[in-house]
């Protein structure tokens, strides 16, 4: 009797656990775009360093705190500090779920020497991931914005200047693709909670935009215990 009612449960976890191994394994294979140099994906990976070169470079004088969600192998932010003049001025909290990208981010930070970045495996959507390392100058959200509902993506730009100090600089991304561009309506968020646009990028060709937003507005004080967004299953949508 006792293995008959314990059998769902049994099964259940079986099926959350495949899940979670055929979601790992489809941003690991997301990521190998990034071998090819003239994938679209590289090109988005070009936009998304020059603005944070150009974040960095723009930073106040001191100690810069670089917080980075949902951070994959962290390419954006590791190829950026890996020469930067003021990489030694920037201490990165990178958040990844997925432990072989997490894996990945490590190595290539070490292959940079790279001791000022640190690279967690922890969910990127709850604040309490970011304790530590807040408020920072530079917020990634870059391959964020692709699987979230309208709703979290602007609870998530709402959540913002929670994590970040008066000045911060986010830099963000998001794929027009499916039925509805939505790029102008994450452009739209951004305005709305208050941000300042620096920048907004798109390459002909492509289907990429690359954003970077300033936070002008008084200081506001970070929110522990809150969850941003899920990750919804959108199928071909889900680019990021
Ligand atoms: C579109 S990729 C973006 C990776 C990287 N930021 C980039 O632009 O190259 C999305 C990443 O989010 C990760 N991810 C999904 N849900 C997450 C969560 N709750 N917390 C942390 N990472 C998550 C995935 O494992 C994947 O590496």
């Amino acid at each position: 009797m006792t293995s008959l009612v314990r059998f769902p449960r049994i099964v259940a976890g079986a099926l959350r656990y495949s899940q979670a191994m055929s979601e790992n394994a489809f941003w690991v294979e997301w990521h190998r775009q990034y071998d090819d140099p003239e994938s679209p994906r590289s090109r988005r990976l070009a936009a998304v360093q020059q603005q944070l070169r150009d974040a960095i470079d723009h930073a106040p004088k001191g100690r810069i705190r670089l917080i980075s969600m949902c951070a994959g192998q962290g390419r954006d932010v590791i190829g950026v500090l890996a020469d930067h003049p003021r990489s030694g001025e920037v201490d990165a909290l990178l958040v990844e779920l997925n432990p072989e990208l997490v894996a990945d981010a490590q190595s290539l930070a070490d292959a940079a020497n790279l001791s000022n970045v640190k690279i967690v495996t922890g969910d990127a959507a709850l604040t309490n991931s970011y304790a530590e390392a807040v408020p920072a100058e530079i917020i990634m959200v870059c391959g964020v914005f692709g699987r979230p509902s309208d709703e979290d993506i602007k609870q998530i730009i709402t959540e913002l200047p929670h994590l970040g100090t008066q000045g911060a600089v986010a830099i963000w991304t998001k794929e027009g693709v499916g039925m509805v561009d939505r790029r102008p309506l994450v452009r739209s968020f951004f305005t709305e909670v208050g941000f300042e646009e620096i920048t907004y990028y798109t390459e002909e060709g492509t289907t990429f935009g690359v954003g970077s937003n300033r936070w002008n507005g008084a200081p506001l004080p970070f929110r522990p215990d809150r969850q941003m967004f899920t990750f919804r299953d959108v199928g071909a949508e889900a680019r990021g």
